[in-house]
Parts: C-alpha cells; structure tokens; sequence
C-alpha cells in the first residue's frame, strides 16, 4: 500500500476529499437530476478511480488527522476547512472512517447517490450507523465498509485513566525539573548577570519532547491543571508545556520543538528587571508602571544574550520572545513599525501565554474566566489577536471543556473535566461528579461520560448548564484528577 501511495500525490486525495465533501452538501439540497448533483457524482468517481490503485481506498480520522489509505495528509491553511468539514461530518455520524471496496468503480451513478444520502442522513439519526449499516443493506450497497469510531467505553477509559498513571507520574517530574531549571537560571542571572549556562534546561526539555511526541494529552493536561500553587515560575512552565503541544500537532521538528520549549520557557526572563513591588502590585498599575511591564518583553530578548546557547537556537528564539505580547495583527506591545508577520514560534506562544493568564487565578483580572470561556474568548479574536489556525489546533488539543473545568450539571450535580474529547466540536467530555462534604470541601464521587444516552428516550442523561473556574468554590483541580 505504501508504495502504491507514492504514485499518488496528496493533491489527488485532497481533490478526492474535496469532491466527497461537496457531493455530500448538494445531495443534501438539490435533486438527483441536478447539474450539480449529477456533476458531482461524475467528478467523485473520477477521484476515486484515480485515486484507488489496489483492492481498496479508505479515508479515515485517527488522531484527528485524516489519512487516505496509510497516507497522512497535511493540515495546513488550504486544507484546515475542508479537514475540519470532513472530520466533524464522520463524528456526526460516529464513523472514523469509510473504506470503498474495488466494486465501486463499476457502482451506478444512482448507487454512489443513495449512499451519499444514506451517509448524509444518518447525521440526523440517533443511532447513525445502525441506521446507516441497515440503509446500505435495504439499498444492496456491498462495495463499502464502515469503519466504526473506537468507542471509549467507561471501563476502557478507567484501566486507560490507570495505564497512564506511569506517563503523570514522568510529565510531573518534568514539570518539576522544567521549573527548577528557570528558576535556577533566574537566579543565576540576579547573582553575576553574565554568561549563564542552560545544559540542565535543555536537557529537561529534550526529555519532555521526546516524552511529549509519545502522548501529549498528559501534558496539556497537567499544564491546565495548575499542578502547583505559585505562580511566578509555574507560568512559564505551563506556556511552555502548551507550546510544546501545538508544535506538535502542526508537525515541527523534534529540534524546533526543543528550541520552541525553551524560547517558551525563557519568555518572561525579563520580568526579573522589573521591581518586585511593581510586578506584584495589587493595584491598578500608573502609566510608568505599566510602560515598564511592557518592556519585559525586551528585557528578556536581551537576556537571552547571556545564556549560554548555541547561535543557532539563539537566533531562532531571539525574536519570538520579544514577540510574545504582539498580537496577530501586530497590535500590543512594545509597539513597533513591523510590517513582517509575526514569527511562527512567536504565534505560538503568544496564543499559550494568553491562555495560561486567562485561566490564572494570579492574573491581574478582576473576574476569572472558566477554561471554555477563555477558549471561547481567544477564538473570537482569532484573526485579530490570534492566528486562527492556532487557535483552532489549540482548542483541537484542550477540547472545548478544558481538563479542570467545573460543571454544573442539569441534575444538580457539580463536576469536573477529566478528559475532554480532543476534537474540538465534541462537547461531551468525561467528568468526575464531586458531592459535598460537611466542612463545605468536595470529594470524588463517579466518573461519568457526558455522552452518555438513555437507552430508552436516545436523549443525553446528563447537560451542561453552566461552567466555572474552579477556584471560585477553592476546589484544586489536580487533587481529583492528577492523582493515582
Ligand atoms: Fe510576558
Ligand atoms: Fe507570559
């Protein structure tokens, strides 16, 4: 298969895509003897028959990436609507994917139109692929075969929740070591000021990219979980672990991904300039104050200058760290005349700062925002003060109710994000119901699946009513769900 694929080009399985996507929206609107439906039929099979050179052709979502037979297909600017259509179609109807057998080169146009229906259909069906799998057989279609989602079942998500027990128990060490690593190399340069060497930091962040490109949820995870309590140096470690996150999920080199963490993990070294009663003041900051909290940026592409690191990483770091409070279209500060776009490490981590102090209860911010909210914040401004591709890959990695989001529940339950689906249209994450103690604390009570329906009804047994920051009942997220 693999070498089969290389007589392909992903500019074949994107126009396959393509045409599958919009056949599947005019046969939705127009009749079978349209132009466009008739036209769209034609041009899918032409697509398929260039595209399947063996037995079979399948196209699937696993990790939420798409695949046509064992071929990744990039997501990128062109790609990302059309990706995103397709992905959250299949989910609609609990598919991971179709795999079209060789019979479908000598299907009728008639055939391939009522299996277009028969999907589409099905999208509105409570049970879509016992509806779908029952249509195809009324309708005698036999050259597909349905590749059902990978249903995570409660007990297979707990023994999972207990296999990865392991891989928390590494990402808190790295979390750990990554933040002593700075604080170190703070106060190193409080002490002399000069030449300070970053071996240790590079080293912690190695081993968190090699752990990260293994699993990458328990890293986000526990950087949305404010695993510790202070604020200063936690910070930097959460912006970078986040970081780390989306340059994988965009594909960056393992050494780009080592050179994002560690421009991440510096990105506020300059804070360290600024005066301690300043930086910590309680207060509405005056117009010097806040002139000087401004320049931290600078301050800390300056100090880059003295660690100890090869010119190369420290070229490619420089930029985006003064970049880090510029937004998307160059606004925020420190104010520049830059026509350039901003980097793409600079995008980044301005979109993992942004959120991180969103969702702090350090932050400077009067009301604190839950995590969805925050998410739902930065997404309305994507375009303007984000990237909006990062904003989507980012929200594509946190779920639209972020691990550590508290829920209040239509049955008067509270309870916490365990596990969020990572694909962002899916808003039926795993939660733990917490109940109330005498002393006004709350304890762990089940893990449920929002998704879960009542067998009888086909309706959801549980809804979201409404979210909050944990923190405002003093409930600290990672003692229910980072623990063993
Ligand atoms: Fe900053
Ligand atoms: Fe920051």
């Amino acid at each position: 298969m693999a070498n089969a694929a290389k007589y392909r080009s992903y500019s074949q399985f994107e126009e396959l895509l393509h045409n599958f996507y919009s056949l599947s929206q005019t046969a939705r609107i127009y009749s079978d003897t349209h132009t466009l439906v008739t036209d769209g039929i034609e041009k899918f099979s032409i697509a398929i028959n260039s595209c399947m050179v063996n037995e079979s052709l399948t196209f699937k979502i696993s990790n939420d990436q798409l695949f046509v037979d064992d071929e990744k297909l990039p997501y990128n600017r062109t790609t990302k609507n059309l990706f995103d259509n397709i992905i959250s179609y299949f989910d609609a109807r609990g598919l991971e994917g179709v795999r079209l057998l060789e019979a479908v080169k000598h299907a009728s146009a008639k055939e391939i139109l009522a299996f277009m229906r028969l999907l589409d259909s099905s999208g509105q069906k409570p049970e879509p692929l016992i509806w779908l799998i029952n249509g195809l057989t009324v309708e005698n279609i036999k050259w597909v075969e349905l590749i059902r989602k990978s249903e995570i079942l409660q007990g297979d998500w707990e023994s999972s929740y207990k296999d990865k027990a392991e891989r928390r128990e590494r990402a808190l060490r790295d979390y750990t070591y990554a933040k002593a690593s700075i604080e170190e190399v703070a106060q190193k340069i409080k002490d002399r000021k000069r030449e300070v060497g970053i071996r240790k930091t590079v080293r912690v962040v190695q081993d968190i990219v090699t752990n990260l490109i293994e699993d990458d949820e328990v890293y986000s995870a526990i950087s949305t979980l404010r695993v510790f309590d202070d604020y200063t140096f936690t910070h930097s470690v959460n912006v970078a672990m986040l970081s780390m996150c989306i340059g994988r999920r965009i594909n960056l080199s393992r050494r780009n991904l080592v050179n994002l963490g560690i421009c991440a993990l510096f990105h506020d070294l300059g804070k360290i300039e600024i005066p301690y009663e300043v930086l910590h003041k309680k207060d509405e900051l005056d117009a010097s104050e806040l002139r000087l909290i401004e320049e931290h940026s600078l301050y800390s592409a300056r100090l880059l200058l003295i660690l100890k690191a090869s010119p190369d990483s420290k070229a490619r770091i420089l930029v985006p760290m003064f970049e880090h409070h510029l937004k998307y279209d160059l606004s925020g500060y420190p104010r520049t005349d830059w026509k350039n776009p901003l980097t793409l490490f600079g995008k980044i981590i301005s979109t993992a700062d942004k959120y991180d102090t969103l969702t702090s209860s350090r932050s400077y911010r009067k009301s604190l925002l839950s995590p969805d909210r925050a998410l739902g914040y930065m997404f309305d401004r994507a375009g303007r003060d984000f990237d909006p591709t990062i904003i989507k890959v980012f929200i594509n990695i946190l779920g639209v109710y972020p691990v550590g989001t508290l829920l209040k529940i239509d049955t008067g339950e509270l309870a916490l994000v365990v596990s969020s689906p990572s694909r962002e249209f899916s808003k039926r994450p795993f939660v733990c119901t917490l109940e109330k103690e005498a002393h006004g604390t709350y304890k762990k009570k089940e893990i449920v699946n929002l998704d879960e329906r009542d067998t009888e009804t086909g309706n959801y047994v549980r809804e979201i009513v409404e979210t909050y920051h944990p923190s405002i009942l003093g409930i600290q997220p990672v003692k229910y769900i980072f623990s063993s």
